[in-house]
């Protein structure tokens, strides 16, 4: 099966997610630390394309100018002999206990210009390194009680520090967009912009709307009991997917970041089947990253480590190749057909058609047999079964 990762499939990891040391709100951490460095060979033999990282995951947050320096010059070497991409960027804005009430919508203001500094120079980083897409997870922004938080204030402290920032990168000729990653709660009580119609609303109110796009994750969306397969859907029809978190979760709980998945199967079945063919419309839509955004289990040691970032890029070309089996079977196109789902594209109205000519249509509504075609059943559970049997090898 010709399942090794290729660069074309664009596949990327965090730095933060082989590198996780399985650190819970209960436990100590199981793994020792990993070196950057490690990762980026380690990812490169795997055959992943592009790695990812928070600021600190390169520099520790404590690092003076000087030390900065060596470690980006180690890091700047690795990418250089393995030929990793370096596709998006982001900010560490919540391990320190300095954003314990968020960044950029800290009730404290020296906290926000702090945030803002600490954001422009890694767009510097962003910007040298060759990232296109820079993302914000304000996984700080938030509250846990509603006395403490004036949220119109937070969106408005929100929308004036990613102006700032896109004016920024805009006035340095950096060319980044940015994408908004969503998020329902953990670590905060409740996150601001907790899913993809939060964030997709919000963004229409910033200065440079048309930089800014969305980051969803799969876990996140299901934390929140959301369809991430809708969602993603939503955000293609808007142009706003700039980048995706693939993952797994096992619908409302804390966030499990498991492997590409390993929680709602059928889901990630036909988020690839979206994300490659374009699912009913069969034509893909998406050419950016397929970023994995996931941790290894705080049960593994680092064998299990490596093994699980290899699971997900097989998990997902496994499911490409099901999807398209799905699409090519005669069977399904027949189920499809029965089912209309293609008819959804042809527009209600004629072309030319006016409401005056959808009155005078006497068979729209004063001859239409609203009981008879009541009772045609639409055979989508046909469809639902044919997806099961791909999915498990038996078509
Ligand atoms: C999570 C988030 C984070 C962010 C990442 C980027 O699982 O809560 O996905 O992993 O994506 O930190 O800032
Ligand atoms: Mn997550
Ligand atoms: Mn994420």
């Amino acid at each position: 099966m010709p399942l090794a990762p290729r660069p074309e499939d664009k596949f990327s990891f965090g730095l933060w997610t082989v590198g996780w040391q399985a650190r819970d709100p209960f436990g100590d951490a199981t793994r020792a630390p990993l070196d950057p460095v490690e990762s980026v060979h380690r990812l490169a033999e795997l055959g992943a394309w592009g790695v990812t990282f928070h600021d600190d995951d390169v520099v520790p947050f404590a690092a003076d100018e000087h030390a900065r320096q060596e470690h980006l010059k180690r890091f700047r070497a690795a990418l250089d002999e393995t030929g990793l991409v370096v596709p998006m960027v982001t900010t560490n804005l919540f391990t320190h206990p300095v954003f314990k009430d968020g960044a950029f919508t800290s009730n404290d203001r020296s906290v926000r210009r702090f945030a803002l500094r600490k954001v422009m120079r890694n767009l510097d980083l962003a910007a040298e390194l060759g990232a296109t897409t820079y993302v914000f997870w304000g996984g700080r922004e938030g509250a846990e009680t509603d006395a403490a938080k004036d949220v119109r204030s937070a969106l408005d402290r929100y929308r004036e520090g990613l102006d700032l920032l896109a004016q920024y990168s805009i006035d340095r000729g950096y060319g980044l967009r940015f994408a908004l990653e969503p998020k329902p709660n953990e670590p905060r009580g409740d996150i601001l912009l907790p899913t993809i119609g939060h964030a997709l609303a919000f963004i229409t109110t910033l200065a440079h709307a048309d930089l800014f796009g969305v980051n969803p994750e799969v876990g996140h969306e299901q934390m929140a009991n959301l369809n991430m397969v809708h969602g993603v859907s939503q955000a293609l029809w808007q142009g706003k997917l700039f980048h995706i978190d693939l993952n797994g979760q096992h619908g409302p709980k804390f966030d499990q970041d498991l492997t590409f998945g390993h929680g709602d199967l059928l889901s990630a079945f036909f988020l690839v089947d979206l994300l490659e063919n374009g699912g009913p419309q069969g034509v893909s839509p998406y050419d950016g990253p397929r970023h994995f955004d996931y941790k290894p289990l705080r049960t593994e040691d680092v064998a299990g480590v490596w093994s699980s970032a290899a699971d997900n890029m097989r998990t997902y070309l496994l499911l490409k190749e099901r999807a398209a089996a799905f699409r090519a079977d005669p069977a399904v196109q027949q189920a499809l057909l029965d089912s209309k789902v293609a008819e959804l594209a042809t527009p209600t109205l004629a072309a030319g058609e006016s409401y005056a000519d959808l009155l005078a249509d006497r068979t729209a509504f004063e001859d239409f047999d609203a009981d008879a075609v009541g009772q045609r059943g639409y055979g989508f559970g046909r469809l639902d079964q044919l997806a099961v049997e791909h999915l498990l090898g038996a078509r």
